[in-house]
């Protein structure tokens, strides 16, 4: 079904958002002063550069995408004047609690119409059981939060979801607390804050699912270069695998282990993606991608590879609609609490664009290949991953779909639209 333009050469993507967002916070609470270049300079890494600016860290912008961190050693941070606004981004708020409940002030933090409607009681309860006082609205499970810190216990934590931001709030907070805290995951998440951690000099150990991190006198500063964002070049990497006679690079991007699973499914689905130049950045696994165009057929994603893709299952979900099959996703129910209720929102969205697909309570199927009937406005829902992903399906069956508020993709990807329109005029 694949009328769109086909798409050649070679770009590259900003710097990855979840690396971004713990670069900033780590160096604030570092002693010393750091450098982070390759910096995402978007509102949601922004937000958590006004939190750590709110608890007095010093982070100078060298350019947009570089930045000089004076950090506040780990006990030193100052009780902020006002409400800390998280914006729309939940590693700002999830993570940032993980500081804040062991600092000894008063700190309540809030962010938009989206965040605010997020589950929080996943960070709440294990700060709470560590020893710090976090409340919040709706007994306690929905922002804005107030967290009076203080001091903290070591604990054993199993985690019911597997989430790198609940992770990383508490072994953030383990830094601070009186013993070790050990958090065991049901399955692995994301482990860019154990890498970080461990190369500023934080002791992390990890034994299967369990990760344990030492109570921390002082963290070194960082000197690192951020990977480009794959969750941003997925969008690029399934435009150009679905449409035949495409040749794209991504140059320069992030291939932790724990967040591959797109490029997996991808490949099980027929595309011909390949890494190359396979070298080490900033401790992170870095590559160019090399994708060309073809026909796909579904796939099954199995519950336990949901955590490598989580952020990919919108885009995943316009590949399925070009691929000859039905492809399903389950154990995928965490997709109902992100930005949107992305499940949901996929569904009415693609359906409305005449491309069979529905709903499970935990995932999704999509039947293609299927043609996109032109509808109306199609709206993002204020999720930027939800409005990328409308957008490439529009490139890609070269039928236009209009996509209202957008704006939402300013949180991660700025760039965005320039780049997509470079490519397919
Ligand atoms: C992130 C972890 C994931 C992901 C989010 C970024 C992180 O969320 O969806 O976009 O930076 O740790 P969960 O921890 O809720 O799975």
């Amino acid at each position: 079904m694949s009328g769109g333009t086909v798409v050649r050469g070679e770009i590259s993507v900003p710097g990855d958002k979840s690396i971004s967002h713990r670069a900033v916070m780590f160096a604030a609470i570092a002693t010393g002063v750091s450098r982070v270049r390759g910096f995402l300079h978007a509102a949601d890494t922004l937000s958590t550069a006004g939190m750590m600016r709110a608890l007095g860290g010093r982070i100078e912008e060298v350019s947009p995408t570089e930045l000089r961190i004076e950090g506040r050693g780990l006990r030193a941070l100052a009780e902020p004047d006002d409400v800390i606004d998280a914006g729309n981004s939940g590693t700002t708020i999830r993570i940032g609690s993980g500081i804040l409940a062991a600092q000894p002030f008063l700190s309540v933090i809030t962010g938009d119409r989206y965040l605010r409607r997020r589950p929080m009681g996943r960070v709440i309860d294990p700060l709470t059981r560590m020893g710090a006082s976090i409340g919040g609205r709706d007994g306690n499970r929905l922002p804005p939060l107030c967290i009076r810190g203080g001091a903290l216990r070591g604990i054993r934590y199993e985690m019911p979801v597997a989430s790198a931001q609940v992770k990383s709030s508490l072994l953030l907070a383990g830094l601070y607390a009186d013993a070790p805290v050990t958090v065991v995951e049901p399955m692995r998440s994301r482990d860019h804050t154990e890498r970080m951690l461990a190369a500023m000099g934080a002791r992390i150990a990890r034994d299967g699912n369990a990760v344990t991190v030492a109570p921390c006198g002082s963290l070194d500063p960082l000197e690192m270069t951020v990977p480009g964002d794959l969750s941003s070049a997925a969008f690029f990497l399934v435009l150009a695998a679905v449409t035949p006679g495409s040749s794209l690079t991504v140059r320069g991007v992030g291939v932790n282990p724990f967040r591959t699973g797109i490029l997996d499914v991808l490949r099980r689905m027929g595309a011909d993606i390949r890494r190359v130049g396979e070298r080490v950045e900033g401790g992170e696994p870095v590559a160019d991608l090399v994708v060309r165009g073809g026909r796909l057929a579904a796939a099954h994603v199995a519950p336990e590879e949901v955590p490598g893709l989580i952020d990919e299952i919108p885009v995943l979900c316009v590949a399925a609609a070009f691929a000859a099959g039905r492809t399903e996703v389950r154990g995928a129910g965490e997709l109902r609490v992100k930005e949107s209720d992305r499940i949901a929102s996929m569904v009415a969205r693609l359906s409305s664009l005449g491309i069979p697909c529905g709903e499970y309570p935990d995932g999704l199927w999509v039947e293609g290949p299927a043609p996109v009937r032109p509808a109306g406005p199609c709206d993002s829902g204020g999720d930027h991953r939800v409005a990328m992903s409308l957008r490439i399906l529009g490139a890609a069956s070269g039928v236009p779909v209009e996509v209202t508020d957008e704006d939402c993709i300013d949180t991660s990807f700025p760039g965005f639209r320039p780049l997509l329109e470079g490519l397919t005029r």
